[in-house]
């Protein structure tokens, strides 16, 4: 089909929304390095991750040779409420930029939560009301997944606490306040509530914590209390299955018109809506059936891909949850307050981790001045003002249609816009009076920090 027959929005019935989640790991020949116990060094059991998450959950995380999950009723009937999200056609941008390239964007951020986590939140939520959990807690960044969450449990009547990294939790008083409206709890992170955030506040008093701080603080309170489990918002293998509906309506859509695209690319912070995005067309690749230029963008101030090691190393920065082999900057690994948000966090996905090793994804940091520069191009001429985060998407792959301007090629471009920046308005606020700087960690500080990865035998 020709691609000027292409409406500027792809929607699909309700009827084509995938009944599936698809598992990539499933096609992995060399699969994703197992979790292990930090204790004893070997594989995590399905018990032992029973005691902090919930037991459907651990079998997804565990499930290495499915390669299709079905989606339950109940989940598929909150996804109807705000799925399919539209597959756009970017013509104003293209135009703006004057590129032959053409520009796809799928767009997660049309929710109440503003970006793709409700995808996982709803998923999570239902397990733990199947296993007649009283609640959850979780940590959250910038606050989507928070936001997401506690959506989802209003939903579902599940009590919803929520560890928000202080930072956020001080730029951000109205996502907190959204939600307290669906009813969760709010606590900056790190805190006095949990003994690991008095650990951490002791060693780091002026600490603007991290998500690392807050996860620690999330398992505490998990497992202390009878009828609560945690949940996590990215890095799980988990999560990366539910946030495939991203990547597979993208597939139904295009294929509907006929789009092959020639390079995918997403925002990478701890690689869940990359992963979701990326999955099927990796497993096509996989399976030797198609071929595709796979681009992970993060944060300068935070590059786990592109200067961080492939070792096992906590997740957490109070070391309670289990090792995982990622690429990382050390769990200790203290970010600067920029703007990236959901993005500063110091591992990646182990499945991500894994398909960069092989070489199937390619990695690209940004710095944040040129992020916010993107991001305000975007929003003048598409009319969708972007999250910081899904920022650093646009950003390469405007650099990625202006190279094709100077080539002439006509290439095609997916990319992933995660989310909307209404909360961020501080951040906009700081690029729009001129005030906003780039920091880039030094080769010092992210020696200092690998130099205490665990040792494993
Ligand atoms: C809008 C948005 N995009 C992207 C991310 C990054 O998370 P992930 O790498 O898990 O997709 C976040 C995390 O908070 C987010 O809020």
């Amino acid at each position: 089909m020709s691609n000027e027959k292409i409406p500027y929005k792809i929607y699909l019935e309700e009827s084509e929304l995938p009944k599936q989640w698809y598992n990539v790991r499933a096609d992995m020949k060399k699969k994703p390095a197992p979790l292990l116990n930090p204790g004893t060094g070997k594989p995590v059991t399905a018990e032992e991750l029973e005691h902090v998450f919930c037991k459907e959950l651990v079998k997804q995380e565990l499930d290495e040779t499915n390669a299709y999950i079905d989606i339950p009723e109940e989940i598929l009937s909150f996804y109807k409420m705000y799925r399919p999200s539209p597959l756009v056609r970017a013509y104003c941008l293209e135009k703006a930029l004057g590129t032959p390239a053409k520009i796809y964007y799928k767009f997660e951020g049309n929710n109440t939560s503003g970006s793709h986590k409700l995808n996982s939140a709803i998923a999570q939520a239902y397990y733990a009301k199947q296993q007649g959990l009283k609640g959850v807690t979780t940590e959250t960044g910038a606050g989507q997944w928070g936001t997401a969450l506690s959506m989802a449990c209003s939903y579902f009547g599940l009590d919803c606490q929520v560890y928000m990294v202080k930072v956020s939790y001080e730029q951000k008083p109205f996502r907190r306040e959204v939600m307290r409206t669906y009813g969760a709890s709010v606590t900056p992170s790190p805190s006095n509530t949990t003994e690991v955030g008095r650990k951490i506040l002791a060693e780091f008093p002026d600490t603007n914590g991290s998500l690392g701080c807050a996860i620690s603080e999330a398992v505490e309170a998990a497992t202390s209390q009878e009828g609560y489990r945690y949940v996590l918002g990215s890095v799980l293998s988990q999560v990366l299955i539910h946030q495939t509906v991203i990547g597979l309506e993208s597939k139904i859509a295009m294929d509907k018109y006929g789009i092959k695209p020639d390079m995918i690319i997403g925002c990478a912070g701890g690689g869940s809506n990359l992963g979701g995005l990326v999955s099927p067309f990796i497993g096509e690749m996989l399976r030797g059936e198609a071929n595709y230029q796979v681009i992970a963008v993060e944060p300068a101030s935070c590059p786990s891909l592109t200067r961080g090691k492939y070792a096992y190393d906590f997740c957490d920065t109070g070391k309670v949850c289990p090792l995982a082999k990622m690429y990382t900057l050390g769990s200790g690994f203290m970010p600067s307050p920029n703007h990236a948000g959901g993005l500063r966090y110091h591992g990646m996905s182990s499945i991500l981790s894994e398909l960069y090793d092989q070489g199937l994804i390619e990695a690209r940091s940004v710095e944040q001045t040129s992020v916010f520069e993107a991001a305000e191009k975007f929003a003048r001429v598409e009319g969708i003002l972007p999250a910081p985060e899904s920022s650093h998407a646009i950003r390469v792959a405007i650099d990625e249609a202006l190279r094709c301007k100077e080539t002439g090629e006509e290439k095609t471009i997916l990319f992933g816009l995660t989310g909307t920046g209404y909360f961020d308005m501080y951040a906009y606020g700081a690029y729009n009076d001129g005030k906003m700087s780039d920091y880039i960690p030094t080769d010092e500080e992210i020696a200092k920090s690998l130099s205490s990865l665990p040792e494993i035998k």
